[in-house]
């Protein structure tokens, strides 16, 4: 019998959903939603399914979004406490983040109906 070599996971846009996904052999694994304002793309929540846990999809995830948000010449927010984590070992993607300030934080509820 042949091992089967794994397929890559790949990151989409969902551009109405506001979020991206990442899918594991055409199966939704997991996103991080985002809500953009003027030139910043605010990361408010990041998931993976329990059942894709642990296999470092999160990480995939993030680094496609932000390579995406450079690539649209945007700026990062991390709101999303994991996006916030993944910017501290990510010192490539600096020059295009924002700190939080208690300003967004009240714009995005009001963003979110919270
Ligand atoms: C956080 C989450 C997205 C990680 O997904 P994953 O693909 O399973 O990630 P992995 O298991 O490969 O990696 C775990 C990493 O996430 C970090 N992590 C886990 N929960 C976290 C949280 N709430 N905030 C920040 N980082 C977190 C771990 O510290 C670990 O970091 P490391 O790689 O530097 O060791 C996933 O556990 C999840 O959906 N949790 C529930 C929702 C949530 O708490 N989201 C984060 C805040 S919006």
């Amino acid at each position: 019998m042949s091992e089967q070599t794994p397929t890559p996971p790949t990151v989409r846009r969902v551009d109405d959903r506001h979020r991206y996904e990442i899918l594991v052999d055409g199966a939704r694994a997991g996103l991080t939603a985002y809500r953009d304002r003027g030139e910043q793309r605010v990361f408010f929540h990041t998931e993976i399914d329990d059942a894709y846990a642990g296999r470092g999809l999160a990480r995939v995830l993030v680094q496609e979004a932000l390579t995406d948000v450079r690539a649209a010449g945007l700026r990062i927010v991390p709101v999303c406490p994991y996006v916030a984590k993944f910017l501290t070992g990510h010192e490539e993607f600096g020059d295009l983040t924002d700190r939080v300030t208690p300003e967004t934080l009240q714009w995005l509820d009001g963003e979110l109906g919270r």
